[in-house]
């Protein structure tokens, strides 16, 4: 049992996560696979975080079961959110062997050498930082460190601080040493990833350091690495953060920060610890101090008790902020968090599609409008790789995390070059190298 093919789902942390994983695999004698069906024991990394994703992997572990009967031996694990939020019902009712949590990645081969097995213990050190995990589905170009692990800040409908427990971060050494690695082999955007990186903290020979400074420590390694970061939370996204964005060329001009709600009724039971006038400070900070500063947002439709009005201050806000891109979701009620426990899941699914559709519309309109802006300006660009709908064209990303084709001429995979914007829709930019 020897080959393990690992498959990842959810966010960026769980991309990292997946290479601690591979790298712990590869130490003790695994190899990893590109296919499922060359694999002894296939790996999911899971997402906890809307009952959607957790049903595409209930189907999904079914599904693979028929594998099973081609070879007997096939192991199936589930990992991540999933696994820590779900137990051992992974093993009785979906039939998989191996269920292991976030913190517990380290066993991961001794649970595989048991022939299956359950570890998901949380952690409050765990941060893997002595690991420098294997680069999977890589591009060679982009890359994820996460920095730190967790999350206490107990927005109510959230389950992910029952997930992945409390916050810890990784030495800026261990951050910095990674960072230098991936650029030494070529990698040239790198994304610091944290749960919430602003609560960033590592007591350095009795000195805090912040994630600002991390940041640029980071930063400095190259001007030619980009440096992006996610995810900020409104209420401590810092000053010196935001300074830090402004003062190095290669760190991206480009904020996510989740707002939520725009209602101040909704961001209080969310237990967000923020109104809408004072998100509105920070988007005031962060326009004033970095002008060309992509900004996007995660937002929830029809969360329990959501009325009419409250929807509206929704659209409001997006029409004040105009945000560049967002990640919009319907609100799916979790078991273990607080509102499950407090309060009612009422607004009718018709309903909270509605409203979530209504929200789609008005962002695609403002980023249509954001990118129409960019035509006839110049843009850096860093080559990403080849346009997957038109292969005589590259793709690429500028500062502000938007996605730029262009014709291949005489580029490679790496380079920065000059792009002029031509044309747009509401997703892509297009431009022509000058
Ligand atoms: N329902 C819908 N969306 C959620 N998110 C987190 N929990 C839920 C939930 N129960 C969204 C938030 C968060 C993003 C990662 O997922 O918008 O920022
Ligand atoms: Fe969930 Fe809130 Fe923590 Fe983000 S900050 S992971 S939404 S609890």
């Amino acid at each position: 049992m020897k080959n393990v093919y690992i498959e990842t789902y959810g966010c960026q942390m769980n991309q990292a996560d997946s290479g601690i994983v591979g790298k712990v695999l590869v130490e003790n004698g695994y190899s990893l696979v590109n296919n499922q069906d060359d694999a002894d024991v296939i790996l999911i990394n899971t997402c906890a975080v809307r009952d959607n994703a957790e049903k595409r992997i209930h189907n999904r572990v079914h599904d693979l079961q028929s594998l099973k009967k081609k070879n007997p031996l096939l192991k199936i694990g589930i990992i991540g959110c999933m696994a820590e939020r779900l137990k051992d019902s992974l093993i009785n009712e979906d039939k998989a062997e191996i269920v292991c949590g976030p913190d517990s990645y380290r066993r991961i081969h001794e649970l595989i050498d048991l022939n299956g097995g359950i570890d998901t213990e949380l952690s409050k050190e765990e941060t893997y930082e002595d690991i420098i995990p294997v680069e999977l589905n890589s591009d060679g170009i982009s890359a994820f460190i996460s920095v730190m692990r967790g999350c206490e800040n107990f927005c109510t409908y959230c389950v992910v601080p029952y997930t992945r427990g409390k916050e810890r971060s990784r030495s800026p050494e261990s951050v910095i040493a990674q960072a230098k690695k991936l650029f030494d082999e070529g990698y040239r955007d790198i994304t610091l990833l944290g749960q919430n990186v602003n609560s960033y903290i590592y007591n350095e020979d009795g000195k805090d350091v912040r994630f600002a400074e991390l940041l640029i420590r980071v930063a400095k390694i190259n001007p030619l690495l980009r440096v992006r970061f996610a995810t900020s939370h409104p209420k401590d996204l810092s000053e010196e953060l935001v300074d830090a964005v402004a003062s190095y060329n290669n760190i991206c001009k480009y904020i996510h920060l989740p707002v939520q709600s725009g209602s101040d009724a909704m961001l209080a039971k969310m237990n967000r610890k923020y109104t809408s006038e004072q998100y509105l400070q920070k988007i005031d900070l962060i326009r004033k101090k970095i002008p060309d500063c992509a900004i996007s947002t995660d937002v929830i439709a029809g969360f329990c008790g959501e009325t009419l009005e409250d929807h509206n201050r929704t659209l409001e806000i997006f029409r004040k902020v105009r945000y560049d891109s967002a990640y919009m979701f319907k609100y799916s009620d979790r078991p273990g968090t607080v509102a499950h426990k407090r309060f009612e899941d009422d607004i009718e699914e018709k309903e909270k599609v509605r409203r979530l559709q209504e929200i789609i519309d008005l962002q695609r309109e403002l980023s249509l409008e954001s990118n129409q802006k960019d035509i006839g300006k110049i843009f850096e660009v860093l080559v990403e790789g080849e346009s997957k709908r038109d292969k005589t064209k590259y793709f690429g990303r500028t500062s502000q995390n938007k996605v730029v084709i262009f014709d291949k001429q005489d580029n490679k995979k790496g380079d920065y070059i000059n792009v002029i914007i031509e044309n747009c829709t509401s997703a892509t930019l297009f431009g022509k190298k000058i």
